[in-house]
């Protein structure tokens, strides 16, 4: 779809399948954009950025009594597929457009789409396309080392490629016209891209956000989710409180990863909730595998402990447990307060396994305890009392 957001600059916008996931690895059941965009000077036409494999935006070019032909110069903010896959059949249409990008990416230009001679911007590079110039801002590892985001000067519009994204489909293309359903839809969908897509790279996220404060930014047009033209600076001071998470300090809040086959481990999970509620502190239940391990990522990311509640399963933790860990770790979810329990039967050996991890992960760690089937009254108490050390923490 086409959207006017200028006099000379159009939203081209694209929703993917929401049945598929995003990367290959994250459910998108509320959709996600790919927004491309179009800018018109009154001597060159640009494209920044383009759509994923199978895709186009011939119809939107339509629209306007434009052709592929009628692009001039195609910038490349950022290579990854949901914003280039398109591009095999764009170039075998356009093979001589000139693009412009960053030197990581004119390489990724070539080993992806065979396509040679992209101009590699210079930092701050401008433009010029006849009453409109574009800035070149280099940003790298915002998502991938080869990004950059492009700045329009006479309109302060910043063309954020993946920062300032999010997931969640609305039919609301700016942040001034959201229903409070799209306002409620995307403010754990934005947590849940950042923590999901961008996370780990949020030292990088910090220094760009620094870098762009030269710039007069009135309008973000990111390549995900809607544009911000109301309360820019909300989304920014949102972004950057999203990556200062990764060094804390974070929300004075708990996720408690639960994994639980018949109820025992729960059981005991359930009282640390109960405790937590009496004592006013918010819990984010994450049922590992059932919630997703998405959402986990989203709540622990923003929580300054993390409990995991997982039973042992053939003498190791919980295997699905295990692996929502590790993602959390490569992820960069370190630092946290942290306590482990879970029922074992005729073994333990989640605790060991959890402590193991939990090393890995820089995890400031109370407690790890394996208890027997459905635990002792001692057991209870054990786990409360490492449980009270974490809400003493966190007050
Ligand atoms: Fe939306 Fe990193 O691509």
């Amino acid at each position: 779809m086409r959207f006017s957001v200028t006099k000379n600059t159009s939203l081209f916008r694209y929703q993917l399948d929401r049945s598929k996931l995003f990367e290959g690895s994250w459910p998108i059941k509320d959709g996600v954009s790919v927004n491309a965009y179009l800018v018109r000077g009154s001597e060159k036409t640009v494209l920044i950025d383009y759509v994923e494999e199978g895709a186009s935006f011939d119809e939107e070019l339509k629209e306007m009594g434009l052709t592929v032909d009628d692009i001039d110069i195609l910038v490349l903010n950022h290579m990854e597929p949901d914003h280039t896959g398109g591009l095999r059949d764009f170039f075998a249409r356009r093979p001589d457009i000139p693009v412009y990008c960053t030197k990581v990416a004119s390489l990724e230009v070539l080993s992806l789409y065979g396509k040679k001679d992209a101009h590699v911007i210079k930092p701050m590079e401008e433009l010029e396309l006849g009453g409109a110039t574009l800035v070149f801002v280099p940003a790298p590892n915002v998502h991938w080392p080869d990004t950059m985001v492009t700045y329009y000067k006479e309109e302060g519009i910043l063309f954020s490629c993946d920062a300032f994204g999010s997931f969640g489909e609305t039919e609301s293309v700016y942040d001034t016209e959201l229903s409070e359903a799209e306002k409620k839809l995307l403010e754990t969908e934005t947590e849940r891209y950042y923590a999901n897509i961008v996370a780990p790279f949020s030292s990088f996220v910090l220094k760009a956000i620094d870098s762009l404060k030269a710039l007069d930014i009135k309008m973000i047009c990111p390549s995900h989710g809607i544009i911000y033209k109301g309360d820019v600076a909300r989304i920014v001071s949102w972004y950057s409180r999203l990556a200062s998470y990764a060094q804390g300090p974070q929300e004075k809040e708990i996720t408690l990863l639960l994994s639980s086959m018949y109820g025992n481990t729960k059981s005991m999970a359930d009282a640390l909730s109960e405790r937590a509620e009496a004592r006013g502190v918010k819990v984010h239940v994450v049922r590992i595998p059932d919630d997703g391990f998405s959402v986990l990522l989203e709540k622990a990311w923003r929580s300054a402990a993390l409990v995991v509640a997982a039973p042992t399963y053939e003498r190791n933790m919980f295997p699905e447990a295990v692996y929502a860990m590790d993602l959390l770790c490569r992820k960069g979810v370190k630092g946290r307060k942290s306590m482990h329990f879970g029922s074992s039967l005729w073994s333990g050996g989640a605790a060991a396994e959890y402590r193991a991890l939990a090393e890995k992960m820089g995890l400031d760690v109370v407690d790890a305890i394996d208890y027997r089937g459905a635990g002792s009254e001692a057991d209870r108490e054990k786990i409360l009392a490492a449980f009270d050390k974490i809400l003493e923490e966190l007050n």
